[in-house]
């Protein structure tokens, strides 16, 4: 976390994150064939080319532009390659790969803005007014954190794509070490107030959506200890939970029986038994990591266990509440995130089993839950009370808060470490069936 720091030494580390997080974005770029770029990984996203072109100009766009006054050497590109897409209601894009700017032009439109941006914020002073939505470097930060945010949207369409599109090198070597299923059991916790987002005063930077601080009293319920797992998934796949109408609202009935989903997206049906669909290859169903669902399976697997999501502060309460009543910044306590702690932080291309990470326990003994998936919530995305847009960025939030979109707790392997702070909310629509995303159940 940023404390108050020299000014100039809070350059230099925002300078160097900045650096990092574009290697992690070029990266990726890597892992995958050339003749991929132009291709549409998921059906309601862009085409791969946009995000070589998304990055540049979305940091060109918010520094260049909103911070600096700076006049743009490529308006078209600018605005081209501004904003993402996700599509409420069904309606896919339908542009073709000759609709987009080739290769060589994009590339050379990202090497010119990072010279002339990288100039720039060389010459300019960072906290150029007392405004406290451009203090502490708040511009920068949001430029780190939407490229970092994009490793991992940029891993979810890369996993979609067909595997003979895609750089068997990169492949990590990971044998996770079996161990003993863990023991599953209902944690009870009491009730109590959880303390969602954070203060404006606290001087420490955080998206729109996380401010304000506010508490919420939450009454007592039990809680999964651990996420559900694959194995316990398909036990609710083996009694038929997909074709059992009760166990899904209509919404999420008319969109399964449309899509034609019969089991998680990540898994594949190899005879009578079940494969896990890795970025590279398949392999045998491993039983104790998470299952990665929608929002609508969750909340199908849910009613069939007789349970339900729990709500965002039920999750806060579960990860950060203690007996004494203080809350902790982290579930294991106030100590910086570290690999023992959980999957997160790119350092795993996969999920790695739920009990893999003792040391990330939460005060209450609720088990694996930063890092290896998303967590769904039954919680809509909604703006806290005393909600402001960024006035450079009105749409982040904003554009979501539409009933349509879940909030997310949590991170996945392929969350970086910033992002694990308390307030930082994730959100998705229910059926969107890409993302590293786990669960856990909930009673009473
Ligand atoms: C916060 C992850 C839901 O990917 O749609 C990236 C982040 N917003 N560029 C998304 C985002 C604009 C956003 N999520
Ligand atoms: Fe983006």
């Amino acid at each position: 976390m940023l404390s108050p720091l020299d000014t100039s030494e809070r350059r230099e580390i925002l300078f160097a994150r900045l650096e990092d997080a574009r290697a992690r974005t070029d990266a990726l770029f890597t892992l995958l064939n050339p003749e991929a770029l132009y291709d549409r990984a998921i059906p309601e996203r862009h085409r791969l080319v946009f995000y070589l072109g998304h990055l540049e100009a979305f940091d060109w766009n918010l520094l260049a532009h909103t911070a600096f006054n700076h006049p743009s050497f490529n308006p078209k590109f600018d605005n081209l390659f501004a904003f993402g897409i996700d599509p409420v209601g069904g309606g896919l894009p339908t542009d073709q790969p000759s609709d987009w700017p080739r290769e060589s032009i994009v590339r050379q439109y990202k090497s010119r803005v990072r010279k002339e941006l990288d100039r720039l914020l060389n010459e300019t002073d960072l906290n150029p007014s007392e405004d406290p939505f451009m203090a502490n470097g708040t511009l920068l930060q949001v430029a780190i954190e939407h490229r970092l945010m994009h490793v991992e949207t940029l891993m979810y369409l890369l996993h979609e794509l067909p595997f003979d599109r895609k750089n068997v090198q990169c492949k990590s070597v990971e044998s996770p070490e079996s161990r003993p299923s863990p023991a599953f059991a209902g944690v009870a916790i009491p009730e109590g107030v959880a303390t969602l987002g954070q203060k404006r005063e606290s001087n420490l930077f955080g998206w729109d959506n996380e401010f304000v601080s506010n508490q919420v009293n939450v009454p007592a319920f039990t809680i999964d200890s651990y996420p559900v797992t694959n194995g316990q998934f398909l036990e609710f796949v083996r009694d038929t939970g997909y074709a059992h109408r009760p166990y899904w609202s209509a919404a999420d009935w008319e969109w399964k029986m449309r899509s034609g989903l019969e089991h998680p997206h990540f898994w594949l049906r190899e005879g009578n038994s079940w494969a896990y669909r890795g970025l590279f290859d398949r392999q045998p169903l491993p039983m104790d990591w998470p299952v990665h669902v929608s929002h609508a399976e969750a909340s199908a697997y849910c009613r069939w266990a007789g349970k339900r999501l729990p709500t965002e502060p039920e999750w806060h309460r579960a990860a950060y509440g203690t007996m004494g009543g203080k809350e902790n910044d982290f579930p294991w306590g106030n100590a910086a995130p570290e690999v023992i702690h959980g999957n997160f932080n790119f350092v795993n291309l996969n999920p790695t089993p739920v009990n893999a990470h003792p040391e990330g326990t939460s005060a209450f003994g609720v088990n694996n839950l930063l890092g290896n998936g998303w967590e769904w919530t039954g919680s809509r995305f909604e703006p806290f009370p005393g909600f402001q847009a960024f006035p450079f960025y009105p749409g982040y939030s904003t554009n979501f808060f539409d009933g349509q979109h879940y909030v997310m707790k949590g991170g996945s392997q392929q969350t970086a470490a910033c992002m694990l702070r308390r307030s930082f909310r994730n959100w998705f629509q229910p059926h969107y069936v890409y993302m590293y995303a786990k669960f856990r159940c909930v009673e009473g």
